[in-house]
């Protein structure tokens, strides 16, 4: 199986920033342990971050077909990117929505999220284990 990671905005910065919220773990020890925990279970795992709408928008566009899941952690594009929801929309391959802190808890536009309607699942709230688990579901049919 093929599964892409997709991280939004800011995510680059996870490890120095909010650390508080996000945690101490940097983006590229994120992808070195989840690649690894895809290996293990057989899957091909191709991660990618970016800052830009247009060039998530793209590679979920591109995605299509390729690809039997998308993890994904659109950042603050979660709250208000219809454009992404859309991509998310016209594509045939599941999305599962992972957030890393618990947006709930937190200020009151981080509650809605625009996508959550057309994606399979979301996981919030569980640091960086969300996007292990949502490896193994993406991956355990
Ligand atoms: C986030 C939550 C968003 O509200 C925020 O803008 C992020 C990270 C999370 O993983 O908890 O950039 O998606």
């Amino acid at each position: 199986k093929k599964i892409l990671l997709i991280n939004g905005p800011n995510l680059n910065l996870l490890g120095q920033r909010e650390p508080g919220i996000y945690g101490s773990d940097t983006l590229e020890s994120l992808e070195h342990n989840l690649k690894q925990i895809a290996e293990q279970r057989n899957v091909a795992l191709t991660c990618m971050q970016s800052n830009h709408e247009g060039v998530i928008i793209d590679q979920i566009h591109l995605a299509n077909r390729k690809y039997e899941g998308i993890i994904f952690n659109p950042g603050a594009f979660t709250h208000y990117s219809i454009a992404i929801r859309d991509a998310i929309a016209a594509i045939d391959v599941p999305v599962i929505e992972v957030h890393i802190s618990n947006v709930h808890k937190r200020e009151s536009f981080r509650h809605h999220s625009v996508m959550a309607a057309v994606t399979k699942g979301q996981i919030v709230g569980l640091g960086m284990k969300g996007y292990e688990l949502a490896l193994f579901a993406l991956t355990d049919e």
